[in-house]
């Protein structure tokens, strides 16, 4: 197949794989090429850098790569950029997060601090069915400024794509409102939509399974119809989704053409983790609770164990084992969870500090947990989450160390965020 030609397919790939947004490369028409030279390049694992690196981006991808006295003759860059010897190493890719809701729970957080546990204030019609009744409530341009706001944080760190769940309205119409908001979002971070109805049994639906079989035969086809997502999550615990009626659901959502990812083992051994595998889903999330025998299995799947730390630290709940399923092999991305009842902060640094503090993992690996691994959690790994050759050009160059990253919680040392190539300007 001919470079052009192959350039053509993934693109076709990436439109695809995930509804267009600002951040989805176009083909232009008239490709420049540009030069960014006097680097000082991550090595792909994180665990050196390499001085007088250099790389050309054309068509907002990588096209080489290479140390600087080094360039191809055919090449001929019509600009330049010297990062005077800046460290560069690929975005952040934040894989897990519940970005879009209205209203607040801090004063839950307060009930639970002070004794009353996360499942007694469920079952008391607070928790996610309190941030339902404020959301369905919710204006989609009041969504939208708050929504854009919590992107905006997310951006100023460095992460150039962001997964956004539904899951907080909990019925079609006001699930697709979510949706249609997340379309509406100002780039360029690139969104990752995910339809999380299965969040929480709302009260119009006696059983799970009846709420379940509504989201498969009527919630699912429009969104589908309407392209607003190509990823279906399901929160299964006991006293939400059971596995044993989670998999029937999942399997049509899969029939109907949708990747998967499951809140899996956060609170229990509740199946999640198993069905995850089972059924191949591209991610299984929390996975606190893992007996030596899913450690293995994990480690045999493609799935991606995503870890959510702050989460975890603000339940007050065990950290999942980390070090155990990155030597056995697995991958592990981490994320932040944000969401406004068990992780109200959007911070990266919190994160990765609690994977180095907590679970044991190296800076190389957290590194690689918010890139590579994240992109792969997400399906994108073809497309992005590397400094590689015909990647997109999704990059952070800084006078900082590796070593100044995730190291001070709330703090992003100063750096310049590149997506597809595009100097991204403060706001
Ligand atoms: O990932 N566990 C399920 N969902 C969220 C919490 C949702 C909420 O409490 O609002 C989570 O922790
Ligand atoms: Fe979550």
């Amino acid at each position: 197949m001919s470079k052009k030609n192959s350039a053509m397919k993934r693109n076709a790939e990436t439109r695809k794989s995930v509804p267009p947004n600002k951040a989805t490369p176009k083909n232009k028409a008239n490709s420049s090429q540009t030069l960014f030279k006097n680097l000082k390049l991550a090595a792909q694992d994180f665990k050196s850098t390499q001085e007088k690196m250099a790389f050309i981006i054309e068509n907002e991808k990588f096209v080489w790569i290479g140390p600087q006295n080094k360039i191809p003759k055919n090449l001929k860059p019509q600009k330049e950029h010297d990062l005077k010897n800046q460290l560069v190493f690929p975005s952040f890719i934040e894989s897990h997060t519940h970005s879009i809701f209205a209203g607040s729970r801090a004063a839950e957080f307060e009930m639970r601090n002070t004794g009353v546990s996360y499942l007694e204030i469920a079952q008391k019609g607070g928790g996610i069915l309190s941030t339902m009744r404020k959301t369905r409530e919710a204006l989609p341009a009041d969504l939208l400024k708050k929504t854009q706001n919590h992107v905006d944080q997310f951006l100023k760190q460095g992460v150039s794509t962001l997964e956004i769940k539904s899951g907080y309205a909990l019925d079609l119409k006001n699930e697709i409102k979510l949706l249609q908001v997340v379309q509406k979002l100002k780039g360029p971070t690139r969104f990752i939509p995910t339809f999380l109805g299965a969040h929480a049994l709302p009260p119009e639906f006696k059983t799970h399974a009846e709420y379940l079989n509504y989201l498969a035969t009527k919630v699912l086809p429009e969104i589908k119809k309407q392209q607003l997502a190509q990823r279906v999550d399901i929160f299964i615990e006991n006293k939400f989704f059971e596995a044993d009626t989670a998999e029937k659901f999942l399997i049509e959502a899969q029939k109907q053409g949708f990747q998967l990812t499951i809140h899996a083992n956060q609170l229990s051994l509740s199946g999640g983790v198993d069905l995850a595998l089972k059924l191949q889903a591209q991610s299984a999330d929390h996975a606190i609770h893992l007996t030596d025998d899913l450690v293995k299995k994990f480690s045999q799947s493609k799935t991606v164990a995503v870890l959510l730390p702050a989460a975890d630290l603000y339940m007050k709940c065990a950290y999942p084992p980390a070090r155990k399923l990155l030597d056995a092999g697995a991958t592990v991305a981490l994320a932040t969870d944000f969401n406004p009842g068990t992780c109200p902060t959007q911070d990266l640094a919190l994160v990765g500090l609690l994977a180095r503090l907590e679970m044991k993992m190296t800076l190389p690996e957290v590194f690689t947990a918010y890139t590579k691994s994240a992109a792969k959690a997400l399906g994108i790994d073809h497309e992005e989450g590397e400094i590689a050759v015909n990647k997109r050009a999704n990059f952070i160059s800084t006078n900082a160390d590796l070593e100044d990253f995730f190291y001070s919680a709330g703090y992003t040392p100063d750096h310049l965020l590149f997506i597809c190539g595009d100097r991204v300007k403060r706001t």
